[in-house]
C-alpha cells in the first residue's frame, strides 16, 4: 500500500493576516468584501463558502469523523483578511456597494465605516478591451508603465498593511475575445511586447503578470484571456506561484454541470439545450457588446461537450444543438434570471423536455467563490504547489488544465477531487468510494 503521507507536502501554518487584492471592485468584489465584514460582526453567515461552512469526511463512514474544512487545513481566519484592489472608477467600496444594489441599504449603512476605508487604486485600462466603459481612474503611460505600477501597488499594499502574504483575484469586467498570438508564447516575447506597448497584451494579462512577478497567487474570475497563455504559465512555474481559472461557475453553468452528468449517467439523450439570461448590472451592460459576449460564450459553451463526450456517445449527443444568450435588461439589476429549455430523449428515442428557471443573484453566488479561492490559493502556495491548480476546477466554468488533458466539468467529480487534494495535502487517507464509483469516464 502506498504511504500517502510521504508523498504530500504538509502546508506551512497560515499567516494570521492575508491580503486579498481584487482586480475590479464592482458588484462581485464589493459583495465579497461587505459579506466578510458582515460575517465578522455576526450580521450574516458566509453561505456558499466551503472554507467556512463545509465539512470533510476523514476515514471510514463508521468513524463519524467530519471536521470543518477550516479546522482540518490551516487557513487564515476571516478576521485576518485585509482587502484592497483596483478599479477604473474612483470612490470607495461603500459607493461600489451602493452602485451595485446587491445588498440591502440598511446592511451597507451598518458597514459604512469599514467600506469607506477600502478605496480602489487606479486601474490599468485599455478601452478597446471593454468597449462599453469609459474609465476615469486609470493609470497613465504604456503597458510597461502599467505593469510596473501594478507591481508597485502590490508591494505598497503589503507594506502599508504589514502583510507577509497576499493573493490577487480578477473580478474585473470581461474583456473582448482574443486568441493567443506570438507575444504570448514565451516570457522573452511577452517582455518585448510590454516594452513595445503592444496592444495584444491585455490589461487582464498585465495584472496576472504583476501578481506572478511578485510571487502572489492569482485567480481569474472572468472569461478574459489572462494567465492562461504559455508565457505566463511558464513564469508561474518558474516563480513557484499557484494559478487558477477561469470564469466563476455560479448560476446557469453550475446547473448545467449538475444536470448534464445526470443525463450521461442514465444514458439519456439530449437533442438540444437552449439557455438564455436577462440581467441588468454593469456586467450585463459590458456583455451586451458582441466582442465581450464572445469571451463569455466560449466559456459557457465548452461545458456540455466535455461532459457528454459526443464522440464516444454519438447516438445520444452527436446532434446536440447548444445555444447560449445573454440579454441586457436594466430593470433586473444583479437579480439575473436564467432559463434553460432542455430537449432530452429516452427509450426508443421518445422525447421529453425539462425547463429550468433560475431566479438567482449573480454576486451572491460569486462572493463565496472569491473567498474560497483566496484562502485555498494561499494554502496551495504554503503547500509548495505552483502553476495551474486543477483541484480548484470546482469553481470554474472553464477550468484551465495542462494542455494534454481535457477539463473536468462535473461538479461532483470536481468536489471529490478538491476534498481528496485537501486530504492528500494533510497526509490523510484518500476516499475513493471503492466499488461505488458513480462517475465513470
Ligand atoms: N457574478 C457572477 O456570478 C459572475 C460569474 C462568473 C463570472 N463573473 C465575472 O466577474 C466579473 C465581475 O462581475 P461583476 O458583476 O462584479 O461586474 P461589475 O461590472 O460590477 O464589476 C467589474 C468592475 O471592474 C472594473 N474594471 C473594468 N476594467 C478594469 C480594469 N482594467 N482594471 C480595474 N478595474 C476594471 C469596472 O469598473 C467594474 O467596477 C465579470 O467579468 C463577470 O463576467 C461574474
Amino acid at each position: 500500500m502506498t504511504d500517502q503521507r510521504s508523498q504530500s507536502t504538509v502546508p506551512e501554518p497560515a499567516a494570521p493576516r492575508l491580503g486579498i487584492l481584487l482586480q475590479g471592485m464592482g458588484a462581485v468584489a464589493s459583495t465579497v468584501v461587505a459579506g466578510v465584514f458582515a460575517a465578522r460582526r455576526g450580521l450574516g453567515l458566509p453561505v456558499g463558502s466551503l472554507t467556512q461552512m463545509a465539512h470533510i469526511r476523514l476515514g471510514k463512514r463508521t468513524d463519524q469523523n467530519n471536521p470543518f474544512i477550516k479546522d482540518f487545513v490551516p487557513l487564515t481566519d476571516m478576521d485576518g483578511l485585509v482587502f484592497g484592489g483596483w478599479d477604473i472608477f474612483g470612490g470607495d467600496l461603500y459607493d461600489a456597494c451602493a452602485q451595485a444594489k446587491v445588498l440591502e441599504p440598511a446592511l451597507i449603512e451598518q458597514l459604512a465605516d469599514e467600506l469607506r476605508g477600502v478605496r480602489p487604486m487606479a486601474g490599468a485600462f485599455d478601452p478597446a478591451y471593454v468597449k462599453r466603459l469609459h474609465g476615469t481612474h486609470i493609470k497613465p503611460g504604456t503597458r510597461r508603465d502599467w505593469a510596473e505600477a501594478v507591481r508597485e501597488d502590490i508591494r505598497t499594499f503589503m507594506r502599508a498593511h504589514d502583510l507577509d502574504r497576499c493573493v490577487l483575484i480578477n473580478c474585473s469586467s470581461t474583456e473582448i475575445y482574443i486568441e493567443e498570438g506570438p507575444p504570448h508564447q514565451s516570457m522573452e516575447a511577452f517582455e518585448r511586447a510590454l516594452d513595445a506597448d503592444d496592444h495584444s497584451i491585455s490589461p487582464a494579462m498585465i495584472y496576472a503578470y504583476a501578481a506572478i512577478m511578485e510571487g502572489v497567487p492569482y485567480a481569474n474570475g472572468t472569461p478574459s484571456l489572462a494567465a492562461d497563455v504559455p508565457a505566463l504559465l511558464a513564469l508561474a512555474d518558474e516563480n513557484r506561484v499557484p494559478l487558477a481559472g477561469k470564469d466563476f461557475k455560479t448560476g446557469q453553468t453550475m446547473m448545467k454541470t449538475v444536470l448534464a452528468p445526470m443525463f450521461k449517467a442514465r444514458m439519456l439523450g439530449v437533442h438540444g439545450w437552449f439557455s438564455t439570461n436577462i440581467l441588468g448590472n454593469r456586467d450585463g451592460e459590458v456583455l451586451d457588446e458582441p466582442d465581450n459576449f464572445k469571451s463569455k460564450e466560449k466559456t459557457k459553451l465548452g461545458v456540455l461537450d466535455t461532459i457528454l463526450q459526443p464522440a464516444l456517445h454519438h447516438d445520444l449527443y452527436g446532434s446536440l444543438y447548444h445555444k447560449v444568450r445573454i440579454n441586457y435588461y436594466p430593470p433586473r439589476g444583479d437579480a439575473k434570471e436564467g432559463w434553460d429549455n432542455i430537449d432530452i430523449f429516452g427509450w426508443l428515442g421518445y422525447p421529453m423536455q425539462i425547463k429550468v428557471d433560475f431566479l438567482c443573484r449573480d454576486s451572491i453566488l460569486a462572493a463565496p467563490i472569491v473567498l474560497d479561492l483566496a484562502l485555498f490559493l494561499d494554502l496551495a502556495q504554503r503547500a509548495g504547489k505552483q502553476g495551474v491548480q486543477e483541484w480548484l476546477s470546482f469553481y470554474w466554468k472553464s477550468p484551465v488544465t495542462a494542455p494534454s488533458v481535457y477539463p473536468e466539468h462535473d461538479l461532483f467529480i470536481q468536489l471529490t477531487k478538491l476534498k481528496n487534494n485537501l486530504r492528500h495535502m494533510m497526509g490523510a487517507e484518500l476516499i475513493t468510494h471503492l466499488g461505488t464509483e458513480y462517475y465513470e469516464r
